[in-house]
């Protein structure tokens, strides 16, 4: 069903493949404009997406907030596109707070492990702007530091490191332990205020993370001291929310790498909608959070936000037999293998036809790790057949390397040519 802004969500692979077939005219007229390979991002999704999350959480927190973070997607249209829609931006490093700052962002939340010095002063000369998170107590003593070596304040809140995810995640942030002490510590720095709590866990298709960890945070206020808790303004819980099209994973790789017989050549792992994360947390924030401490829920979601709001397009160059293509792009597009372990439908605008059949899609980047897929939907496919892949909006274009091919030009569509118009769009 298609919503107010002419964007119609897929939940489904084979409503994406439907949805794509009808755009079929709009992204061949953009191929014909901007060539091939390249990069679509479209801005009606993203506001649908924007104002979805944050009307869910709103109708039961209505004071909640909601941050964008960069690295799901640095596209600079698309951040000044969650700025209008009232969205502030989480960055994770200097060069990604240039990025929010260029795209009018008045509320910035700066995350990130080990940040530079020359980073904490971009901070602090826009603290007007910048919450910093710091992520230990050195960062502290160092931010500390240098806002008083300039006589000024900042606001700031702490990271804490929460369990489940294994031993590479112990880089983020500080036990909830030892948030007693480094509150302590905080309210010993004159130059800093400690105004929240932070935390995040990636690829949640349940609340119960979240649910999780605003126990453990609940536990840990119970801690601190009522000096700390009345500077505490917000408990933020990151992002990690999977979009309810679920997890789509290419089916086992044959022995001769090409698939055989009929589809469909994925599998879905489901995740529950939007609302159901709403409530459970809702809840748990009443239980946990509330009898501590009145503050503000904060969030960051990325990939729920702008994973349907780009596509690429692709064209055959080569064939090297009926069930071997090679495109004009590869996959440094996307900037890593992300194929070998995730499904996208692969759409033939050429010869439409809803039946997905298999192939061995690959890449011209002279490695052979340059996979797009191992079926595709169409009716056959042939040298010059226009290729696309939808649902490519997050963690692709941020990602995407000059690795023996150039990166290929992007076309940006704004909401109110609804997805119809070829001839707008900047590159
Ligand atoms: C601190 C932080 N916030 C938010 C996000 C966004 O996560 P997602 O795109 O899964 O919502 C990430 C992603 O790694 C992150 O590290």
């Amino acid at each position: 069903m298609t919503d107010a802004s002419g964007y119609c969500p897929a939940v489904t692979v084979q409503e994406l493949v439907a949805n794509s077939l009808e755009r079929r005219d709009f992204f061949r007229r953009l191929a014909e404009r901007h060539g091939s390979p390249l990069y679509i991002i479209e801005e009606a999704p993203l506001l649908s997406r924007a104002r979805e999350f944050c009307e869910t959480f709103q109708a039961l927190m209505p004071d909640m907030r909601t941050f964008f973070p960069v690295k799901a997607n640095s596209h600079p249209d698309l951040l000044k596109t969650m700025v209008t829609a009232g969205l502030g931006i989480e960055v994770s490093s200097g060069s990604e707070l240039e990025l929010a700052l260029a795209a009018g962002a008045m509320k910035v939340l700066f995350n990130g492990p080990a940040k530079r010095a020359d980073e904490l002063d971009l901070a602090l000369t826009h603290r007007d702007r910048v919450t910093v998170i710091m992520d230990s107590a050195t960062e502290l003593e160092r931010l500390e530091a240098a806002a008083a070596g300039r006589g000024v304040q900042i606001q700031t809140a702490v990271r804490l490191s929460v369990p489940g995810h294994g031993a590479l995640w112990r880089k983020f942030g500080i036990d909830p332990s030892e948030l007693p002490d480094f509150a302590e510590r905080a309210t010993s720095c004159r130059h800093l205020s400690l105004n929240g709590l932070h935390f995040h866990t990636s690829w949640n298709m349940t609340p119960e993370a979240y649910v999780a960890n605003l126990r453990v945070v609940g536990n840990c206020l119970q801690r601190l001291t009522g000096e700390t808790r009345a500077e505490l303004e917000f408990i933020d819980i990151g992002g990690g929310f999977w979009p309810a099209s679920g997890e789509w994973l290419p089916t086992p790789e044959p022995a001769d790498g090409v698939a055989a017989g009929q589809g469909p050549f994925y599998t879905t792992e489901p995740a529950v909608p939007l609302r159901r994360f709403a409530e459970e947390i809702y809840q748990a924030f009443q239980e946990y959070i509330a009898p501590h401490l009145q503050c503000r829920l904060y969030a960051e979601p990325g990939r729920w936000i702008c994973s349907d709001a780009a596509s690429i397009l692709l064209t055959v160059l080569d064939q090297k037999s009926d069930d071997l293509i090679i495109t004009d792009g590869g996959t440094n597009i996307v900037g890593w293998e992300q194929f070998e372990q995730e499904y996208f439908p692969v759409v033939n605008l050429s010869r439409p036809e809803a039946t997905e059949r298999p192939c061995l899609l690959l890449g011209s980047l002279c490695t052979p790790r340059d996979l797009w897929g191992r079926s595709y939907f169409g009716s056959g496919i042939r040298c010059s057949d226009l290729l696309l892949i939808p649902m490519q909006g997050a963690y692709t274009y941020s990602l995407r390397q000059q690795f023996i091919k150039p990166l290929p030009s992007t076309v940006f569509i704004p909401a109110k040519y609804g997805g119809q118009q070829t001839e707008l769009g900047t590159t």
